[in-house]
């Protein structure tokens, strides 16, 4: 019977067939354990010499590290292993001996890896954020569908910037000039005044000089827009989704988080509501933490974003930000318009912003202000404005960078493990 790993307790006590790669292997004079993994998981292969055929017990002590195999044998319940099961091998065949394979089981520098991150995505570590990043993606989906929210794909090739104009890919549009989206929110904002409540999934672009381990130059957004929401509800919206991925992630990738050592107890508590602080009192919060040059009106770093988050078990949204430091569509706040209604979400432990969202500006005369003092001149966000010309309503929205959210969840150090290939200021290759 040809199955794979992750069916493998549908066939206890049979015999089945399964195509895999050698992971590691460990053998004495008796006895050879081998580290079987086939993408869908892993398992353990046991050959004991008095029960196979000479050949086979040579041919299992003889593999090579990433050799492909057809392996044959009986699945057994094992309750020391992690996976649960475990299986006494009767036959090996090769499909390809892997020579050298160059990642080993001993220590390699992260450049190293990095370099050769097209072989490092088979690590059982790899594989686990790369579930577990699947597992966020799904949930993302469901929690939308769910919800009613239309998925709506907005254009990577944009003649416009969205978020500010330093940090823009150029590239040329035939005789135009073309930029690659760093967000798909101006159109989401079109697409939310056609279908009500959109969200949209792709990749996003900053040619950001920023080496930290929270930054890369592609990156993959989640961004809901939804007409007829206030910045309240903005939030409220953003707290059950956040949770709904966590939970989701703790029903679907037990195995994963264990692999990845998660302290699971950090993520069973995210549940909605999540804490809410002014930018003023985070402010405020900041200089009694020795935080003693930071005056309002700056931006936060990411030591700000850390010491403000320790404060929380739970992501703590900031609202109310200076206008000044935040992008050009965000409504002021009716009360005093220095301030806007914004939020950005700030993971815990150290993890950073993982939101950004706002209302946004719904008055046209505002707006055409706001096109004056950021200098949005020509025709290229002209269509823009008739959003607020046609059938103006209120309306807010986010984005959240999945490999921050990923970051978080399953406790990566360093962005460039969530994303299979990742873009860094200095990587392009694999
Ligand atoms: O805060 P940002 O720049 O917000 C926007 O782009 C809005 N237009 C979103 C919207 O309202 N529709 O980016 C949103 C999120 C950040 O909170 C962060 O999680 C992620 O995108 N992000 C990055 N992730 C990795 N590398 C980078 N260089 C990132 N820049 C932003
Ligand atoms: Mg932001």
């Amino acid at each position: 019977m040809k199955t794979t790993i992750s069916q493998v307790s549908k066939y206890v006590g049979q015999n089945v067939t399964i195509g895999t790669w050698l992971a590691n292997k460990r053998s004495s004079g008796k006895i050879a354990f081998l580290q079987l993994r086939d993408g869908t998981g892993f398992i353990q292969g046991v050959v004991v010499k008095a029960e196979v055929s000479e050949d086979i017990f040579a041919k299992a002590k003889s593999l090579t590290q990433e050799s492909s195999l057809w392996v044959t044998g009986t699945v057994r319940e094992d309750e020391r292993s992690p996976f649960g099961y475990e299986l006494s091998i009767t036959n090996i065949e090769v499909i390809n001996e892997s020579v050298d394979y160059p990642i080993t089981p001993k220590e390699h520098g992260v450049e190293f890896l990095m370099d050769h991150r097209h072989l490092w995505l088979r690590s059982k570590r790899q594989h686990a954020i790369m579930k577990v990043r699947n597992e966020i993606i799904r949930a993302t989906y469901e929690f939308f569908n769910n919800n009613g929210f239309v998925k709506i794909d907005p254009p990577i090739l944009t003649g416009t910037s969205a978020e500010g104009g330093s940090e823009l890919f150029h590239t040329k549009y035939f005789d135009e000039d073309a930029y690659l989206s760093q967000s798909g929110q101006l159109y989401m904002e079109a697409a939310a005044m056609a279908l009500g409540k959109v969200f949209s999934f792709g990749p996003t672009f900053r040619a950001e000089k920023s080496k930290t381990k929270r930054h890369l130059i592609e990156f993959w957004m989640i961004e809901p827009e939804m007409a007829f929401v206030e910045h309240i509800e903005n939030l409220e919206i953003q707290e059950q989704y956040v949770s709904y991925i966590v939970q989701a992630v703790l029903t679907n990738c037990k195995l994963e988080l264990s692999t990845l050592g998660r302290d699971i107890s950090r993520l069973e508590i995210i549940k909605p509501p999540f804490p809410r602080i002014t930018y003023d009192e985070a402010i405020k919060l900041l200089k009694k933490k020795g935080f003693d040059d930071i005056e309002w009106g700056e931006d936060f770093g990411a030591p700000h974003e850390a010491a403000i988050a320790e404060e929380y078990e739970k992501p703590v949204f900031i609202t109310h930000y200076p206008a000044k430091i935040k992008a050009f569509y965000m409504k002021p706040d009716p009360n005093r318009s220095e301030v806007v209604l914004c939020a950005d979400l700030i993971a815990p432990e150290g993890y950073g912003e993982i939101i950004g969202g706002s209302q946004r500006i719904d008055d046209l005369d505002l707006m055409k202000q706001r096109y004056d003092e950021h200098n949005l001149t020509g025709g290229s966000y002209e269509w823009y404005l008739d959003l607020r010309k046609y059938g103006s309503v209120p309306h807010s929205g986010f984005g959240l960078g999945l490999e921050r959210t990923v970051a978080w969840i399953t406790g990566a150090e360093h962005v460039r493990e969530t994303i299979p290939f990742p873009r860094l200021l200095n990587r392009l290759y694999p």
